[in-house]
């Protein structure tokens, strides 16, 4: 039997976060799932001291995959067949709050569905398989609550202000909101919005795996009376910045991490679920 510490975190990199920096990488690969090949190959690379972490561009590390086309069931499946137990995705976001300023960081409890239909969002499509996975929480609520803590002092370092139990809609794009979609977004109870957490936070509870996201906020959409409507380069000028940030937050959390999920106790809800989901005649 081998010594090596087993891959427990994947890290799901978002538009402009193509690779975590910095860290030793040990080696690459790609498994070919049944649902194709992952975004990207992902990468294996040692935080200190030894421990293995997984890293996948969503978007492919040459950003190539929109949002609408991301393979997210073979990425969620590679990450499983490697033997991730959770994964912590990052995302560029809208904000539909005035408080929450591109530059912020948010760990959002909540998820509107605004693909549904559009996207493949379940493993067992296309399979004889019925199966009805809770989704109440998307979030894993213990994962989520130990991250708080951490990622909170990290991003006190570097002067950023950190929001949570937010609720994020998720539309299809690839053009941004109209100034009317914007402002009822609001009105459900909207306070960020992208285009890639789902189906991906949906696969991750259907693979059993405990998901979170760090938002980074890089907009404010197009809700505001009087201020010019998002455009592409308003997103781009405060990627790069949200990038170096997420490395720092991720270099300073993933070694607890690991260690948090090799012990047990911080991961809920996903783990079993799906053999309570399966619906069989009795
Ligand atoms: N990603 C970053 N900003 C966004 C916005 N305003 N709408 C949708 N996705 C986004």
């Amino acid at each position: 039997m081998s010594n090596e510490p087993s891959i427990l975190v994947g890290v799901i990199g978002g538009s402009g976060l193509y690779n975590l920096g910095g860290l030793t990488v040990l080696k690459e690969v790609n498994p070919e799932t049944p649902w194709g090949y992952p975004s990207s190959p992902i990468t294996i690379a040692s935080l200190p001291p030894g421990i293995p972490i997984a890293f996948l561009a969503r978007h492919g590390t040459q950003h190539t995959y929109s949002p609408s086309s991301v393979p997210a069931r073979a990425n969620i499946a590679a990450l499983k067949s490697i033997g991730v137990k959770a994964i912590l995705a990052f995302s560029a976001v809208g904000s539909l709050r005035e408080d929450i300023k591109p530059g912020d960081f948010i760990i959002p409890s909540q998820i509107i569905d605004r693909t549904k239909g559009i996207r493949p969002a379940s493993f067992f499509e296309g399979t004889s398989v019925v199966a009805h996975a809770g989704f109440g929480d998307p979030f894993d609520v213990k994962l989520t609550t130990w991250l708080t803590q951490g990622v909170r002092k990290s991003l006190k370092q570097k002067n950023v202000d950190l929001h949570v139990d937010k609720c994020v809609v998720c539309m299809e794009g690839p053009q941004f909101s109209t100034r009317a979609e914007s402002t009822m977004y609001r009105q459900w109870g909207g306070d960020i919005i992208n285009m890639s957490v789902l189906p991906e936070a949906k696969l991750a509870r259907e693979a059993e795996l405990s998901y979170a996201l760090i938002a980074t906020a890089t907009d404010y959409d197009s809700w505001r009376p009087n201020e010019a409507a998002v455009t592409a380069a308003d997103v781009v000028k405060t990627l790069k910045q949200n990038a170096d940030i997420s490395r720092h937050v991720a270099a300073a959390v993933l070694t607890d991490l690991h260690a948090a999920v090799a012990e047990g106790g911080i991961l809920t809800d996903s783990i079993g679920c799906m053999r309570s989901a399966i619906v069989r005649p009795a």
